[in-house]
């Protein structure tokens, strides 16, 4: 096939994009496929078309040495450099890449589905209701087997001109330790845990710095899993420990600062609990190809979920491909089922 692996974009998580977006280019090029590594943001110098050869090294060459420049981006007021729209078009299929902002919050699936193009994972609504934590939030709270820590909304319209007071009305609401994060936001990005009294006003101040709508919840002592689904099917549960602190972007990204083990040495009723949860928030959600779900349990045995996550991290190591390796699933071999999972959508006419 024809495929398209669009990374990058003007994320906060670009950089962890483009290590996805290369990987999976390569591991879809050991599979066969015909692959074209496009960066959505930069221009695609020459003919678009140019870009599906058999050499790799032309494949790849408009990936540029350099990083752009964000703002200069941001300020063109373009999503797409030129070229990129054209490039997916010639496409069968486009394998997004993209971690946060436009490309994983619905708006990128959206325009697709308006042009005509096929692209791997959920559709337009299932991302749009993943991605904001406090919808999901509501969602979620009704179904049965899946808890999510109690928390409220915060809005930075209300925030500016009454710091304090809002401050304090969230302290009421909410109580201590709870974490504030943005609502929209990815890899751990703004988050704080908020153990002292004083460290409220800075933590609300920050994750409202990147979005107008944050959440503070409850902060949920105990270790922490992630499930992924894919096709449907919950892959085995994956522990995360970071050697210290909590799961925040360097940990997350940094190699050796978390271990990760899969299957995670849990009672196995702990484990079928938390990927039946798993599979009640693709569903509920609407989602479809894989999905990864985040949770904490608790020392006395409770599951509570964080989040769901619709295009998750997919280099080698991250905890997808290190759940399906758990199951002898390889990388090459999963990236191989997203399209197929993928392109299943578009031969259902219930959808
Ligand atoms: N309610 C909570 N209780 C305890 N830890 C939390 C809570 N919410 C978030 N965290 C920590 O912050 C990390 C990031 O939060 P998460 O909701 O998964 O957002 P994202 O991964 O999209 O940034 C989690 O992996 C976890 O370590
Ligand atoms: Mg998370």
């Amino acid at each position: 096939m024809k495929i398209v692996v669009l990374c990058g974009g003007m994320s906060p998580e670009r950089d962890v994009s483009l290590s996805t977006g290369a990987q999976v280019a390569n591991a879809l090029r050991r599979k066969g496929h015909l692959v074209a590594l496009v960066d959505s943001a930069l221009d695609i110098p020459g003919e678009p078309a140019s870009l599906f050869t058999d050499k790799v090294s032309e494949n790849s060459a408009h990936i540029s040495d350099t990083a752009p420049d964000i703002d200069e981006l941001l300020q063109r007021g373009e999503y797409f450099g030129k070229g990129v729209l054209e490039a997916c078009r010639m496409a069968d299929i486009v394998f997004t890449a993209m971690h946060g902002g436009a490309g994983e919050d619905g708006t990128l699936q959206a325009a697709f589905d308006l042009m005509g193009v096929r692209y791997t994972g959920s559709s337009a609504k299932g991302c749009a209701l993943s991605m904001d934590k406090t919808v999901a939030k509501r969602l979620m709270a009704p179904v049965k087997g899946v808890m999510m820590p109690e928390g409220t909304t915060l809005l930075r319209g209300d925030f500016d001109g009454n710091e304090l007071s809002y401050a304090k009305k969230v302290l009421e609401l909410v109580g201590l330790p709870m974490v504030v994060k943005p609502a929209c936001g990815g890899s751990s990005v703004g988050v704080s845990i908020v153990t002292e009294e004083d460290q409220l006003l800075p933590a609300m101040e920050l994750a409202l710095s990147y979005e107008p709508k944050a959440v503070a919840e409850r902060y949920v002592k105990g270790r922490e899993f992630s499930v992924g689904v894919l096709g449907g099917r919950a892959l085995p549960v994956i522990e995360i420990i970071p050697k210290t602190g909590f799961y925040d972007y360097k940990n997350k990204y940094q190699s050796g600062c978390t271990v990760e083990i899969c299957p995670a040495d849990i009672p196995e009723e702990a484990s079928e609990r938390m990927k039946t949860a798993a599979v009640l928030v693709h569903e509920e959600l609407g989602l479809a190809a894989y999905s990864r779900t985040d949770f904490i349990m608790t020392e006395a045995g409770e599951c509570y979920a964080l989040e769901a996550n619709t295009l998750p991290g997919m280099t080698a190591m991250s905890l997808i491909p290190q759940e399906a390796a758990a199951v002898g699933i390889g990388f090459d071999e999963l990236c191989q089922i997203i399209i197929e999972e993928s392109m299943n959508k578009y031969d259902r006419t219930d959808s």
